[in-house]
């Protein structure tokens, strides 16, 4: 059995919604209801934990638990809520952000952790724009390098964990969490193995007003 840990705290301030971005109304449902119905789908899953805004109720068959500061710091507190557990068991996390998340994607990321033996798998999609690096040291865009797209992917979730090399990565100091994007990425600085499973780009995530437009077009097409 596995653990899913849902974050939905952050404060959504690229979107400027005027409100938690979880919450925001998504092709007639608050935004994180789109997520749990997946999440609820799957029989593995033993239970589903929810790091929400202050003072928000957790939703239905769900623990909800007081988002932190940072992402990770909420990741944090959702696995902390979870209880104890296996060292190996599964922990999976996924962003509210991401509504177009299935059921298809959330058993195939498990079953990948199961067969490859690595400690974090990552659900990503090929990139497909030419990516260009720029210098940082010096003002103006200037490219220092274009990089190899055959070997880029773009990071989603969900990102599917063996309980004890999240453990392990939750545990670095704060400056560390707060810096990272991904919490995968910290348990590759932490000498874990990681692996990708490919994801198709409609598993976006709604970060700006367009995101939100086209996630809306994305649902209703579905239902
Ligand atoms: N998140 C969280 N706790 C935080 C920050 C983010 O639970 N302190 C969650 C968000 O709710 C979201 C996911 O992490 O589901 C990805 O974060 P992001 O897309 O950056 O969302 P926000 O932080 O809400 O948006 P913004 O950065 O624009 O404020
Ligand atoms: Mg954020």
């Amino acid at each position: 059995m596995a653990v899913a840990l849902l974050v939905a705290a952050g404060r959504g301030e690229r979107l400027g919604a005027g409100g938690p971005k979880a919450l925001v109304m998504l092709a007639g449902r608050p935004m994180l209801e789109w997520s749990l119905d997946a999440l609820r789908a799957v029989e593995a899953i033993r239970c589903i934990v929810v790091a929400l805004p202050d003072g928000v109720v957790a939703p239905a068959g769900t623990i909800g638990v007081a988002g932190g500061e940072e992402r990770s710091h909420s990741v944090r507190a959702a696995l902390a809520a979870a209880g104890d557990g296996p060292d190996d068991e599964p922990i999976l996390v996924h962003d509210a952000a991401r509504p177009l998340l299935t059921p298809e994607l959330v058993r195939r990321s498990l079953d990948a952790l199961a067969q490859t033996g690595a400690d974090a798998v990552v659900a990503a999609a090929p990139v497909v724009d030419t990516i260009k690096r720029v210098r940082t040291d010096a003002p103006g865009l200037h490219v220092e390098a274009t990089l190899q797209r055959h070997a880029l992917w773009a990071a989603q979730t969900p990102q599917v964990f063996r309980r004890a090399a999240l453990s392990r990565a939750l545990a670095q100091p704060d400056d560390v969490l707060a810096a990272a994007t991904d919490d995968a990425g910290i348990v590759e600085q932490t000498g874990g193995r990681v692996h990708l499973v490919e994801s198709p780009r409609e598993n976006l995530k709604v970060t700006t007003p367009l995101d939100l437009r086209l996630a809306a077009l994305l649902l209703e097409e579905r239902c």
